[in-house]
């Protein structure tokens, strides 16, 4: 349904968790758009609340607190202050963020798990989950690590495995440690409350799938997967310290889900800001007539567009979100951005080393928006766009139109006399920027949206290379009083139209002409400014920036991934073994062996087979070393060989023991030989 129909908006953006500081990367997938919009749908004079705040519950904010010494309270205090900030600094017009902890939400989240309950849509469940007999606790999956089942690595989480990216569950690690007391954990049982999801599985379907053809490709696939794949119930409640106590008989010691409860913190924070304002909370949560829009990234899909859905209408009193405009992600210099590895460009960094350059990182997170698959930011693009388009397109062209008027017309607006074919066709463009403008955004493409506003500004600056008033004043001062009327106007509807992408230029702009026709519905007009009304020096709206900065910038990443490799190989020293026996050792049959042939493995990347001398035979064994040498090179090295190794079938070749190799902490191999000469089959001890 279009925005006309709708009397009111809540428009959401994801709440950060409030266990680090926020970058770049949460700047193009949520705040920006989601501010665009925002303001957007204010300037048409709607009834908009803004609602984010920081999320400050659940096993992150815990694990942080632990790696920093300091109480989860401490955590979240010390990142929602900060995470505030960088969005005020960065003109995210949010109309209250708030936050997790706040009593409001308790209360908020406490009571609405009640009413579900009382209302019997839970379901109890007890099963066997690790547990910390020393720290006399159940483990989240996040607080279990051991070695990944897929690549081997040794620090893999309970939940996913950061070597190799496999989703896991904890029961499959090998080796499962408690991340608090680094003791294997126990299983043990406990009992939780599920919500039955599965039982919404056909509702969700007919809701996203027919009713809402018109979201977004990437969420609609989302979705359509996950319901595919069929949807199961899931525990609502978690065994945890930290976060909303679960208002049920027998649930002592246990707390909500961090995702049962952090949705719900946009309907809290509704509340207050509602309070403050003297307004009904109800009217924006409850009301046909109200638009719910969620603005988040790709990784909240699921919550956003299934579960939290679901339980909205198992309460029965709520909307449902009418559109959830995901976008996918934003990398950085070609890497995934990552706060652990430090790889990303923070907020209240760039805002000490860019000052007043807020409306640059919002153009270029705009232009290079993540909208329909995942982007790249790299520093040479933010660089090129500000100089050849904010600076050589917008900024010029209003400097241009304003700096003539000083000069020509004593910094007054010029009468606008008789108007050419030119002059009209330049009127009857820039009443199409509005229209254009408008549609992209209603569509949330935020990309097209910025095109069409730079377009302006070339109509602006092809209008005047076209009339070329600095030759026309020597000869028909007229003429150039109605050129530089239009071109005034033109950057009177470009403050209108840039005002939700780059807030703080348009506040320049307006500020310069002195404009006070600012609605959305005046862009287009050439009536916005009055004739003979004075207009302000020129500011300079934006400014070149050199190779040096950018180089800076691009040696910090540089040096972060220098930090990031050493510390990768000094951690990568594979840890020690189990002790063994010597009996153990010596049921190896160690010996040195020769390569006769040795030839790939079809349709193997990673496999070689090789003749080998054993001294006692020649035998087949396949080797998974394909990647670090080839066939040719390995006939005739010594190796060594483990001879009894019982025989496994390899692609369907049968293995007849294994060849030794050393690996570096960079994954190279190196062949393990004897340092002189050995006859085949010298045995090794
Ligand atoms: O992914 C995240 O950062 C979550 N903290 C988002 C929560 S969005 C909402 F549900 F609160
Ligand atoms: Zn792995």
């Amino acid at each position: 349904m279009s925005n006309k129909n709708y009397n009111r908006f809540t428009l959401t953006a994801a709440l950060p968790y409030a266990n680090g500081p926020v970058h770049i990367g949460h700047l193009a997938g949520v705040y920006v758009p989601a501010d665009i919009y925002a303001r957007f749908l204010r300037q048409q004079g709607k009834d908009v609340a803004f609602i984010c705040g920081s999320d400050e519950h659940g096993v992150a904010i815990e694990l942080r607190a632990r790696k920093e010494g300091v109480t989860p309270q401490q955590v979240v205090d010390k990142y929602h202050n900060q995470i505030k900030n960088s969005f005020e600094q960065f003109g995210i017009s949010f109309d209250i963020y708030s936050r997790t902890s706040s009593e409001t939400h308790h209360k908020t989240a406490s009571d609405y798990f009640k009413k579900l309950y009382e209302n019997g849509k839970f379901e109890e469940h007890s099963s066997e989950q690790f547990y910390d007999q020393k720290e006399k606790q159940f483990l989240a999956d996040r607080y279990i690590k051991g070695t990944c089942p897929t690549c081997s690595f040794p620090e893999a989480y309970g939940d996913q495995c950061e070597s190799c990216g496999s989703t896991l569950s904890p029961a499959e690690l090998i080796n499962p440690k408690s991340m608090l007391s680094g003791e294997s954990p126990i299983m043990k049982e406990t009992k939780h409350w599920y919500f039955p999801l599965n039982e919404y599985e056909d509702w969700l379907r007919q809701w996203i799938l027919e009713d809402h053809k018109e979201w977004k490709s990437n969420v609609a696939g989302q979705c359509k997967s996950w319901l595919d794949n069929g949807l199961r119930p899931r525990p609502m409640t978690r065994d945890l310290d930290w976060g909303i106590p679960v208002p049920v008989e027998g649930a002592e010691g246990k707390v909500l889900y961090v995702w049962f409860d952090a949705p719900i913190g946009y309907i809290s924070a509704t509340k207050d800001w509602a309070a403050d304002k003297g307004k009904n909370w109800e009217d924006y949560w409850k009301k046909e007539d109200t638009r719910l829009v969620h603005f988040i990234g790709k990784d909240n899909i699921v919550f956003h567009c299934v579960i939290f859905p679901a339980l909205l209408k198992a309460d029965g009193d709520y909307i449902l979100p009418d559109n959830v405009p995901a976008n996918e992600f934003l990398n950085l210099e070609s890497n995934k951005i990552s706060t652990s590895r430090n790889w990303a460009v923070w907020l209240h960094e760039y805002l000490e080393e860019f000052p007043e350059k807020q409306d640059v990182l919002r153009y270029v997170l705009t232009a290079n928006a993540p909208e329909t698959k995942d982007n790249d930011f790299t520093w040479k693009d933010f660089q090129s766009r500000n100089n050849s388009e904010l600076v050589a397109i917008f900024g010029n062209f209003v400097n241009r139109a304003v700096v003539l008027t000083h000069k020509y017309f004593d910094g007054k607006i010029p009468v606008r006399g008789a108007l050419d074919g030119r002059d009209q066709e330049v009127i009857d463009e820039i009443k199409t920027f509005r229209d254009k403008v408008e549609s992209s955004l209603e569509q949330f493409r935020f990309r097209e949206a910025l095109n069409h506003l730079m377009d302006l500004a070339r109509v602006g600056n092809k209008y005047l290379a076209d009339t070329e008033p600095w030759k026309l004043i020597k000869t028909d001062e007229t003429r150039v009083a109605t050129i530089m009327n239009l071109a005034l106007q033109i950057a009177g509807s470009l403050t209108i139209l840039s005002e939700p992408f780059l807030p703080f230029t348009s506040e320049k702009l307006r500020g310069m002409l002195n404009q006070e026709n600012t609605k959305w519905s005046d862009a287009g007009s050439i009536d916005l400014l009055n004739e003979g009304q004075k207009i302000d020096e020129p500011v300079l709206l934006f400014e070149k920036i050199e190779d040096k900065v950018v180089e800076e910038q691009v040696q910090k990443l540089m040096d972060t991934k220098k930090a990031n490799e050493a510390e990768a190989s000094a951690s990568k020293v594979t840890p020690a073994k189990e002790e063994m026996t010597f009996d153990d050792f010596m049921k190896m049959d160690l010996r040195v062996g020769e390569i006769k042939t040795a030839e790939k493995v079809e349709k193997s990347n990673k496999l070689l087979k090789f003749t080998v001398d054993t001294g006692l035979d020649q035998r087949t064994i396949v080797s998974g070393i394909a990647k670090h040498f080839t066939p040719e090179e390995m006939i005739g090295k010594k190796v060594t060989v483990l001879a009894n190794l019982a025989p496994r079938k390899i692609m369907g070749i049968e293995s007849q023991g294994m060849l030794l190799f050393a690996e570096n902490a960079d994954g190279s191999l190196k062949a393990v030989t004897p340092n002189s000469e050995a006859d085949n089959g010298a045995t090794i001890s």
